[in-house]
């Protein structure tokens, strides 16, 4: 699979979205951090303004649901236009339902584990979705430092999808920069998702094309 790069509007300006999203048209999805303030100690946006993103930039958005009840929410993300909406295993209750309700709305359907979620349990799951997202920090914060120690778990997961046919994408988030990025494609990572190391950059369309260029080596 190419490498595709998800930055994170969590590091840009909220009063300037669509400029956010304007800086960068070789991104492959604006990736999009919900937080309720319980799932996760931050609260950021919710669907009002995902509705309005998706009106105001054609890159398609990469929602990554930070939220306790993902089970209820989840879906309405999907009908809104999202291209892909990601829900936490640690918050779903029904995961499977809510998984087949993402994909039944016509987006991509991922699952998200934090830093000490094994991937071992969710290997029947695989079936069920387009992305599995592998946290490399614990969520909540964007500039957070990059955890090592999940490196094994991405390559674990990269052979649990391989073994199950290879469809799946495998995603990191969290800490990944230049200077981590290499790490985690090696370990099987296709799609990355950076917040600070592009919007912290001067030039953000710049920063993606350098990440991207890191990954494929
Ligand atoms: C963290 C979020 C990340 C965050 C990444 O909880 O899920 O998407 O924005 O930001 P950086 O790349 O700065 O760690
Ligand atoms: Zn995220």
């Amino acid at each position: 699979m190419a490498v595709q790069i998800s930055p994170s509007i969590l590091s840009a300006d909220f009063a300037r979205l669509a400029e956010a999203a304007a800086a960068i048209p070789n991104a492959d999805w604006l990736h999009v951090d919900v937080m309720d303030n319980h799932f996760v100690p931050n609260l950021t946006i919710g669907l009002p303004v995902v509705e309005s993103l998706l009106k105001a930039t054609s890159t398609p958005l990469d929602c990554h649901l930070m939220i306790e009840d993902p089970d209820r929410w989840a879906p309405a993300y999907a009908e809104a236009g999202a291209g892909s909406v990601t829900i936490h295993v640690e918050a779903a209750k029904a995961p499977i339902r809510t998984l087949r309700q993402i994909r039944g709305a016509g987006a991509r359907a991922g699952l998200a584990l934090n830093p000490a979620t094994p991937v071992e349990p969710y290997e029947d799951l695989l079936g069920e979705i387009d992305m599995l997202l592998v946290m490399t920090v614990d969520p909540g914060f964007g500039g957070q430092k990059f955890l090592d120690v999940v490196l094994p778990k991405i390559r674990r997961a990269r052979t649990l999808i391989d073994g199950h046919g290879g469809q799946v994408w495998l995603q990191v988030d969290g800490g990944v920069s230049a200077q981590t990025i290499e790490r985690c494609a090696e370990a099987g990572a296709d799609v990355f998702v950076a917040g600070n190391a592009v919007y912290g950059a001067d030039d953000p369309a710049r920063a993606v094309d350098g990440l991207r260029a890191l990954a494929e080596k």
